[in-house]
């Protein structure tokens, strides 16, 4: 099992990243409860070998964009921050589609102003909006790739359709959709993104901190490999497939540790098979 993924064909990010939408006060809107331990957490991340972040221009929203400049800027060489557009917020836990060209661009020129970039190294659709042609959404992210100001495309929340759509219309380096051990409706998606190459970026990979519980099935084989639960759900996904990278969210360092040392968990054939 390799623990790096090459992105795009040009772009080597460790498998296990780490996803900073929970850096943000509750319902994902305004500043932290503890910005400091935010800013820990993402300098932590770092230096324990993370290289692939995840986060959106609408946690927060913004929040998460300026955290991750206040922790990392100037960034390490290898470390690749993956942002998104294409939900507006009106309030806690509200999120709306809007694809319209010229404000995906304008998203775009934020994100580079926020995270202090001249160039995005993953820009992902964070929805497809219906109400605006695909065409329209993704020529525009294509025309700014084209600018230099993004390197590679990535769409999110997509059926296998969608992405052969997308892929016929410009080039897709990965997809991310909600994918857990206990919520698995994405398989075919990932089995696609797999055998085309594409990075599979699974958002809930601990199920918003349910798989993480103790009680629960994961505690059989976490007691016997010595692990958490959470760490089990992680090394599950690792192992399921090369292209799979998962970005648990956490707001505590001792959970990203935690989350981290997942990477060097190796269930047996048995209890991948098991838990499957
Ligand atoms: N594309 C999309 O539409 C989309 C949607 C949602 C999320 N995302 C991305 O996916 C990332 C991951 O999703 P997520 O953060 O919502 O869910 P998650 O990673 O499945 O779980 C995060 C939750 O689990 C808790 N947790 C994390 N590690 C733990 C541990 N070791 N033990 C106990 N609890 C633990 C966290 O609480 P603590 O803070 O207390 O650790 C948090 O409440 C996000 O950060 C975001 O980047 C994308």
């Amino acid at each position: 099992m390799t623990d790096t993924f090459r992105l795009g064909g040009d772009l080597d990010v460790a498998r296990l990243g780490y996803g900073a939408m929970q850096i943000t006060g509750a319902g994902i809107w305004g500043p932290p409860r503890d910005p400091d331990e935010a800013v820990r957490v993402l300098r932590r991340a770092v230096e324990l070998g993370v290289t692939l972040i995840d986060t959106a221009d609408s946690y927060g929203p913004y929040i998460s964009e300026e955290l991750i400049r206040t922790a990392l800027h100037p960034y390490p060489e290898h470390l690749v921050i993956a942002t998104k557009a294409g939900l507006v917020r009106t309030g806690p836990h509200e999120w709306h589609p809007l694809g319209r060209p010229e404000y995906l661009r304008q998203q775009v020129e934020m994100s580079l102003r926020r995270l202090g970039l001249d160039r995005i190294d993953l820009f992902q659709l964070h929805r497809i909006n219906p109400k605006v042609p695909l065409e329209d959404q993704l020529g525009e992210l294509a025309k700014l790739r084209e600018e230099g100001k993004i390197r590679h495309l990535g769409l999110s929340e997509v059926s296998v359709a969608e992405i052969d759509r997308a892929r016929a219309i410009t080039g897709i380096a990965s997809v991310q959709n909600l994918y857990n051990l206990a919520d698995r409706r994405s398989e075919a998606v990932l089995d696609h993104c797999e055998a085309s190459g594409l990075g599979f970026i699974p958002w809930f990979p601990i199920a918003t901190g349910e798989l993480a519980q103790a009680g629960g099935k994961l505690d059989g084989v976490a007691g016997a490999l010595g692990a958490t639960p959470a760490q089990v759900a992680l090394a599950w996904l690792l192992r399921r497939s090369p292209a799979m990278l998962p970005i648990p969210g956490t707001s505590s360092v001792a959970h990203l540790e935690e989350n981290v040392a997942a990477r060097d968990l190796r269930l047996t054939d048995e209890q991948f098979a098991a838990l499957r």
